[in-house]
């Protein structure tokens, strides 16, 4: 039989590759097919020796609905998610992403959800979003880098583990999570919070309209009775499938710059 010719120049390949991996294609599929309808084989004994406890092993006082207020330090909080197996999400990824940047920062960002290269490394933000992210940051005098609270970030997500294949997490997934966001936040004691993209919008917000209708517009979030201004804003993955609307992102930076220099 005549083989299949392919048209792909290896640039183009190289491309579908990237293209693939930021869509959270990380396995390569064989070449021969698998039946997903006949039982599979049963685990080595070391993988199951090695599976993820039950949720009844998570802090009680972590469940959902119950009370962070036992964690005192970040270092408590993120102790606590290692230990905390009742999210779903943790069974999937490779490891806790809990945070990144200068927790004396006046500026708090939360994104929506680890990705690829954030579970592989276990620090938010890392990826092309996270250097983008980086780049728009600069632009207004800001880093995570920085020890000078005056310039630092502080940078977290709604949910500390990936979602496989990078959907978005589920309200459930976010709703157990949200606890330790927030002690996070009555911690930290930020000036300003920075929302990228829908999820963590709406989560801290409580509205529900589209991201392109809610950014720009300065909110405030009550967080044991402060009442701290929340600035939604597009997520750099975002801004790099649509670079037109960088322009809507710059003038959100230019927002939070005057924000800063206000107060
Ligand atoms: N996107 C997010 O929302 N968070 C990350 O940490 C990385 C990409």
């Amino acid at each position: 039989m005549e083989s299949k010719h392919n048209d792909m120049t290896p640039h183009d390949a190289a491309e579908a590759l990237r293209w693939l991996s930021e869509m959270g294609a990380d396995e390569i599929i064989g070449d021969t097919p698998v039946n997903r309808l006949v039982a599979p084989a049963p685990k080595p004994a070391l993988a199951v020796a090695r599976a993820v406890p039950a949720p009844a092993a998570a802090p009680a006082a972590a469940a959902p609905g119950t009370s962070a207020a036992q964690y005192h330090s970040l270092q408590e909080i993120e102790q606590a998610l290692e230990g905390f197996d009742a999210c779903p999400l943790k069974k999937t990824a490779t490891r806790l992403c809990f945070a990144d940047g200068n927790p004396a920062a006046r500026v708090m960002l939360i994104g929506e959800a680890p990705g690829r290269e954030e579970d592989i490394e276990g620090r938010p933000f890392v990826g092309r979003s996270g250097q983008l992210l980086d780049r728009m940051l600069a632009a207004i005098g800001l880093s995570r880098t920085s020890q000078d609270r005056e310039s630092a970030v502080f940078i977290s997500n709604t949910v500390f583990w990936r979602p496989p294949g990078n959907r978005n997490p589920t309200e459930a997934e976010t709703l157990m999570c949200l606890p330790f966001l927030f002690r996070m936040i009555e911690l930290l004691t930020p000036d300003v919070i920075v929302c990228l993209g829908a999820v963590p919008t709406h989560r801290l917000t409580g509205r529900s309209d589209g991201i392109l209708k809610l950014r720009g517009k300065w909110v405030t979030a009550a967080v044991s009775g402060r009442n701290i201004p929340l600035l939604p804003t597009l997520h750099p993955a975002y801004l790099l499938r649509q670079p037109a609307q960088k322009r809507l992102a710059w003038r959100d930076l230019l927002s939070l710059r005057q924000m800063l220099d206000a107060h």
